[in-house]
């Protein structure tokens, strides 16, 4: 789909944004902002979101299951994770959906979907993805780092349409999405600890299966997890 950029030198939150727009019927937008005076993160936390970074959210209608909707997010996550590679910044995806330094495990970016709609189909799907480009190091908070701090500044313009191309291009095509997802992710070969709705899950991360789950094999066999905090654990 050719998406409309709209953009905003700053906004409260570009998926509060984002969510009026998809009420009112819109969709195919892209909400891009150089500032958030309100950013949210996942668990209902504040996303830190000062001037020089890369704040957007993708306004769809996609054709798919509530099910389905971490698709989408993984697929944000390669987008993201492709266009700080190219732009020099070694990059690396944990489970589901963290954008991190692969030498250090700093938190480059965050993702956060929202979605409404019947159990068989969303009515819409805000996925927003905030990236630490442009910003100073010290205004962050503890392990996170910024693009500026690896390799200096980019042009927000370009970066915002490389992750655009790079989301279109894999659609919401299920093997696509997990295949680009397995080569760039850090999580698989590790140890991990899940946090679950239903307790922890430990052992080591082996695949991703549609439409988002992490396979683990634990001790006591193979765990399929939908969704849960994830910490990398040392060998
Ligand atoms: C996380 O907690 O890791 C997710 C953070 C998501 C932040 C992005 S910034 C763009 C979009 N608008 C928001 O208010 N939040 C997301």
């Amino acid at each position: 789909a050719p998406y409309s950029v709209e953009y905003h030198d700053a906004i409260d939150s570009t998926n509060a944004r984002g969510r009026e727009l998809a009420k009112a019927g819109d969709s195919d937008v892209v909400v891009l902002a150089d500032e958030q005076t309100a950013g949210r993160g996942r668990l209902e936390r504040a996303w830190n979101a000062p001037s020089g970074g890369v704040y957007m959210s993708f306004v769809l209608r996609p054709d798919v299951a509530p099910m389905e909707a971490p698709l989408l997010t993984l697929a944000a996550a390669v987008a993201t994770t492709r266009a700080l590679r190219e732009a020099g910044v070694d990059a690396g995806i944990k489970w589901p959906n963290d954008v991190l330094l692969r030498t250090t495990g700093e938190k480059l970016v965050g993702i956060l979907t929202e979605m409404e709609g019947e159990a068989d189909r969303v009515s819409w799907v805000i996925c927003g993805i905030g990236v630490n480009a442009n910003v100073d190091p010290d205004t962050l908070p503890e392990g996170a780092t910024s693009v500026r701090e690896q390799v200096g500044d980019v042009d927000r313009r370009v970066f915002a349409q490389r992750v655009i191309e790079g989301f279109d291009s894999l659609q919401t095509d299920p093997d696509a999405i997990l295949g680009a997802w397995r080569e760039l992710a850090i999580t698989l070969g590790r140890r991990v600890r899940v946090e679950t709705r239903d307790g922890d899950v430990v052992g080591e991360a082996v695949d991703v299966e549609s439409p988002g789950r992490l396979v683990v094999e634990t001790e006591e066999g193979t765990a399929r997890v939908h969704a849960g905090d994830c910490e990398h654990l040392r060998p």
